[in-house]
This record gives structure tokens, C-alpha cells and sequence, in this order.
């Protein structure tokens, strides 16, 4: 998604500029550019593709000056090329925005200005914003910026200057935005990263909320220009916590992060056979729960289903967030929502929630990114505690979550004053350790993506609480290698995707022991006897597996309800191997975002 990174104070713009548009790559984008003030007079470069080629040309043209906007666009109205790239200029090319977020009422507010003179250059929605702001500029751009906000229908994070006004209005509604405060120097940015190299210290803003920004104070005001008394916040993360630290992409790094995420959503909630957590309402009176999530999210929520129903008797229903929200759903007093994001900020995660809330559900937000727009609208929330995420394909995120709602099923059991399956409790405090050793499947891993870079379609197939594991690494294959894969219950196949099989097509099998490993044979049977290539993640491998499998991957063996967590792992190696061999850049693949904040 689009990234703004904004500036005013002592230093040379250009480098710390370039410097914030390259923290926020990984949110997916495909041009840039940036906006100067230079002698009371605005410069504007821009170029279509990666943020090196904009820092390229602005080296080049030795720009000088310490008040800047910039922005990183994934388009959305209008083609990736220079002229759609933000900034961009009104008609007396005085005033420049930068726009996260979609004006919804584009094509009226376009009749309505061209009407009046106005010449709209680009085919963006975003560019309508500096002609309002010019429409209603009379030497105030504060109040400029607040007359055309009126007229806006849809979201924006937003980045204002005049070439005659030493300061930035910045605006946030359904997209996020903070504000760095340094000492003689402000910045304003979409996310933490861009500016986490300069100060700690941060301002969330909300939705319809302005800032007057200069390089010595601020003001928020809401959008009737009453004050809004905002508190700073202090940001744990380190520098060193979002840079690669010695792996060539973000993602293996991730990866490899997972003993100390999971050991961290673990921390100070497990202890002594007992569960600690808060939640602000009696979750002992909840009747039902709907859990609603997007991408990997949403994987990790059908895990939740199969680990509350199972520990809580509560049914459990799992929804794309972008049909929920849509669907006039069902939702009463008794029932409790839960959303899971990674970012807590995908509209249509966020929509979901306002929808069940208006609807007087309970809600809970399982999310990683602290302060972010969700885990201020919850009832309740457990955090992840994971750390940043950068790589656009979610792993640490989603181990994670399936620990954070097995540690809430436990919970809701806990409070029935129901018994805890203390071997459960012990595999769950060994499994940073667990994770630990099959990461050291990794070079085996390696050498068997070799045989596959050159495949068109994979299938993977998974059984009970793996299913939704089968569709991740389908999901994880699909983002960064763009092999098409596809991931199904293992019984299903029968009903359609066995007439693919044949020797060009891997199946992935999470045959690892439970219940259902006998039936997960039958199955591999039948795509052997179609001459399909197997690759079975196993706990051992007996000898019907060597007859069967071409490829084995051996995991350790836990509990059934932590497998997930430890058969997601080799997945994710295997679609990383994969990537980096086909010399894509996993950590940011075509077309993605890390953070949808657009529906
Ligand atoms: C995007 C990302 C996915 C992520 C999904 C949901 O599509 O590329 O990795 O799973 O959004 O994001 P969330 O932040 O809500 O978990």
C-alpha cells in the first residue's frame, strides 16, 4: 500500500526522505517521488518503479532544502506511471499533497473543479485533493486543507504544503498516520519504520484529525477545529529489530525469528498450568464467535476455529472480513467477534469490526502492530508481541496468531473450570525449542527447492487442523514464487483437482500423525497412482511413506493442536527456496502490499 514519509526541520531533506521511502518498500508499491520547498517555490521529482531510480535522479539534480513530502504509490485509480505518482501540484503548482486512501467521490468532486477551471493532469483520485485545497486557499492552508476534507467522500493519510507556509498539514481518516517529534524537527509517516532512525517519539493520529505541524510545535485539531489533546508515545522497536541482520530477504530472517515470537505471544501468559490474559467482558457468556481476517490472517483464523470449538464447545464461524462486512451477517449481543490483522490497520478487517460493534457484538483484536487503528476499537486484545514484520509474505505473524488463539481457547476452557491438557501445556512451553530444531531442516529444504523452480502448479493437501495449514503454504508459494498453487482438504481432491495430476505436478502432503494420518495414506495413494510427485511432511518416515513419497520432511512430532505451527515451517522454507531461486525479491512481490488499507 501507499507509503508517506514527510519532513521539516534543520536537516538536508532529500537523504532522509529517500532514507523513509526505502523503510516503507515492503508495503508494496510500483513509483515515487517526492516534493521540495526550495526558495519559496516547490520542486517536484517523480519516477515510475523502485525508490533507488527516484534517488538516482534527485542525486543528479543536487536539490538543497529541509522541508519535503514523499510518497511511495501502489496504484489504484489510474496506471503506475510518472504523471499518477504523488506529489501532486494544484493548477498554480503552489500547493503539494501526498494521498494514502481513496476519494470516493472522485468523479463528482472532478466535474465540480473542472467546471471552475481547474486542470486535473493525472487519471489518480488523489490529485483532486490539491485542486480543493487551492479552490478554498486564501493565505490559510490549515483552513484550506480543512474546507476541502468537508467535501471528501472515502479515506485518506494525508500530507499538505504551500511553497509559502513553513509547515505541513498533515490529516488521517481510515489510514494511518503518525507524527515523529525531534528536537527542532517533525516528521509525519505512515508507518514507524520510516522514521524510527530519528526519534521514538510518536503521535498516533485518528481518524478526522488534523495536524499543524512546524519544525518546532504542533497542534491537532479535529475536523470542527476544536484541540485534541494527544499524548506521545514512546516506540519499543530498535533500528537493529527492522533491519536484515546478516539474511539475504526479511522473510528468512522472519523465519527465522519464530522461537523468539512465538516465545514472546507465550511470555507471562502460560505459567504454572494456568492462563493469564485479560479480557474486559464475560467471555464465559459468549454463545458464539465469529472470527474475520484477510490473506494469512484469515489461515490463522480457521486454525482458531478447530482449537476453540474443540477446547470450548463455543461454535465457531470464520469469515473473509471483505464478504462479512458486506453479507448483513447475523451478529447479536451474546455473540464475541474476533479480528485478526497482523497490521491492524486492512479496511476490511477494520470494517468487519465497526460492523459487528454497530451490532452490539463483543469484540477482540489478535494483532502485532501496538497502537495501530484495530487495537483501539476492540473490546479486548491480545498482542503478538512478534516484533515487526517486513517481508510482505506473512510467517512469524501467523505462527503467532495460531498461539495467541490456542492460548485464548485455553483461557475461555479455563474459566469454564474446565481441565488443561497438561501435556498440551508442556509441548507449548517447548515449542520455541521445537521450532528451533526444524529450522535445522533448512539446507535440506534448500536443496530440494532446487527441483522445483522450474514448476508451473503445486497442490498442497492437508487433513483437520492441517487443512488451513495446506492453504498457507499454497498462499505462501503463490505470493513470491508465482507458481499458481492451490491448497485443499485432502479427501476433497477426488472431487476435482485429481484430474491435474500427473508427473509435472508436486503435491504436498502434511501427513504428520493424528487421527486422520491412515486416511492421509489412502490419499497419497491416490496421487501416486496418477504418477504425481509427493512431498510428505511426516513425523517419521516408516516404510509405506518411502514407497510413496518422492521428497520426505521430517518434523518433530507435538501435540495435534501445536502442528500447525510446526508444519507451517518447512512450508515456508520451501516457497522462500523456491523465490530466491527464481531470483524474485521475496520481500517484495509483484503486485502485493503488506498492509491493504484501501477495500
Ligand atoms: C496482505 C498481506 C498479507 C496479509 C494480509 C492481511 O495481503 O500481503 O501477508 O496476510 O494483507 O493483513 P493483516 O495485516 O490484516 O494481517
Amino acid at each position: 500500500m501507499c507509503g508517506i514519509i514527510a519532513y521539516i526541520g534543520n536537516q538536508e531533506v532529500v537523504p532522509l526522505l529517500i532514507g523513509g521511502l526505502k523503510k516503507l518498500e515492503y508495503r508494496g508499491y510500483d513509483s515515487a517521488g517526492v516534493c521540495l520547498v526550495i526558495d519559496h517555490g516547490l520542486k517536484t521529482v517523480k519516477e515510475k518503479g523502485k525508490v533507488v531510480k527516484l534517488e538516482k535522479s534527485l542525486v543528479k539534480q543536487k536539490l538543497s532544502s529541509t522541508i519535503g513530502i514523499a510518497h511511495t504509490r501502489w496504484a489504484t485509480h489510474g496506471e503506475p506511471n510518472q504523471i499518477n505518482s504523488h506529489p501532486h501540484l494544484d493548477c498554480s503548482s503552489k500547493i503539494a499533497i501526498a494521498h494514502n486512501g481513496i476519494v470516493e467521490n472522485y468523479h463528482a468532486l472532478k466535474e465540480l473543479l473542472e467546471s471552475e477551471g481547474h486542470k486535473i493532469v493525472s487519471d489518480t483520485d488523489s490529485e483532486i485533493i490539491a485542486h480543493l485545497v487551492e479552490k478554498f486557499y486564501q493565505g490559510d492552508l490549515e483552513q484550506a486543507v480543512t474546507k476541502a476534507l468537508e467535501l471528501i467522500v472515502g479515506s485518506y493519510g494525508l500530507v499538505v504544503m504551500h511553497q509559502d507556509e513553513e509547515k505541513i498539514i498533515a490529516a488521517r481518516k481510515s489510514s494511518p498516520l503518525i507524527i515523529g517529534v525531534g528536537d527542532g524537527e517533525m516528521f509525519i509517516a505512515s508507518d514507524v519504520p520510516a522514521i524510527l532512525k530519528h526519534t521514538k517519539q510518536v503521535i498516533y493520529l485518528q481518524d478526522e484529525e488534523i495536524a499543524i505541524i512546524n519544525k518546532d510545535e504542533y497542534s491537532i485539531k479535529n475536523l470542527n477545529g476544536q484541540p485534541v489533546n494527544k499524548k506521545i508515545e514512546e516506540i519499543k522497536w530498535s533500528v537493529d529489530q527492522i533491519e536484515k541482520g546478516g539474511y539475504k530477504h526479511f522473510m528468512l530472517k522472519e523465519i527465522f525469528e519464530q522461537p523468539t515470537s512465538i516465545a514472546n505471544v507465550i511470555s507471562g501468559r502460560v505459567k504454572d498450568n494456568q492462563i493469564k490474559i485479560t479480557v474486559n467482558f464475560d467471555i464465559k457468556k459468549v454463545k458464539r464467535i465469529i472470527i474475520t481476517a484477510c490473506g494469512t490472517s484469515w489461515h490463522s483464523a480457521l486454525i482458531g476455529k478447530y482449537l476453540i470449538e474443540q477446547l470450548t464447545e463455543i461454535p465457531v464461524e470464520v469469515d473473509y472480513a471483505s464478504e462479512f462486512r458486506y453479507r448483513q451477517p447475523v451478529v447479536n449481543k451474546e455473540d464475541l467477534l474476533i479480528v485478526i490483522s497482523q497490521s491492524g490497520e486492512t479496511a476490511d478487517t477494520l470494517a468487519a469490526l465497526r460492523e459487528a460493534k454497530l451490532k452490539g457484538a463483543k469484540t477482540l483484536g489478535i494483532v502485532n502492530v501496538v497502537g495501530s487503528t484495530i487495537t483501539r476499537e476492540v473490546d479486548s486484545g491480545i498482542y503478538l508481541h512478534a516484533g515487526p514484520e517486513i517481508g510482505v509474505a506473512s510467517t512469524k505473524a501467523f505462527s503467532s496468531q495460531v498461539v495467541a488463539l490456542l492460548i485464548l481457547a485455553l483461557y475461555i476452557r479455563q474459566e469454564k473450570k474446565q481441565k488443561l491438557d497438561e501435556r498440551l501445556l508442556k509441548d507449548l512451553d517447548n515449542l520455541p525449542q521445537t521450532i528451533k530444531e526444524t529450522l535445522g531442516l533448512d539446507a535440506d529444504i534448500k536443496k530440494m527447492a532446487k527441483e522445483f523452480k522450474g514448476v508451473t502448479n503445486f497442490l498442497y493437501l492437508g487433513r483437520g487442523i492441517n487443512f488451513p495449514v495446506a492453504l498457507e503454504g499454497a498462499l505462501k508459494l503463490k505470493e513470491i514464487s508465482y507458481i499458481h498453487a492451490e491448497g485443499y482438504p485432502a479427501a476433497e481432491i477426488k472431487h476435482g483437482p485429481i484430474a491435474l495430476i500427473d508427473q509435472e505436478m508436486p503435491v504436498v502432503f502434511i501427513a504428520t500423525k493424528n487421527n486422520l494420518s491412515e486416511k492421509i495414506i489412502s490419499n497419497m495413494q491416490e496421487v501416486k497412482a496418477r504418477d504425481g510427485k509427493i512431498i510428505a511432511v511426516v513425523n517419521e518416515v516408516t516404510e509405506e511413506i518411502k514407497k510413496l513419497a518422492d521428497y520426505t520432511i521430517e518434523v518433530p512430532e507435538v501435540s495435534n493442536k501445536l502442528s500447525p505451527i510446526i508444519n507451517v515451517i518447512p512450508l515456508q522454507l520451501l516457497a522462500y527456496h523456491i523465490a530466491n531461486d527464481k531470483g524474485i525479491d521475496v520481500d517484495k512481490p509483484k503486485n502485493l502490499a503488506k498492509s491493504v488499507t484501501v477495500e
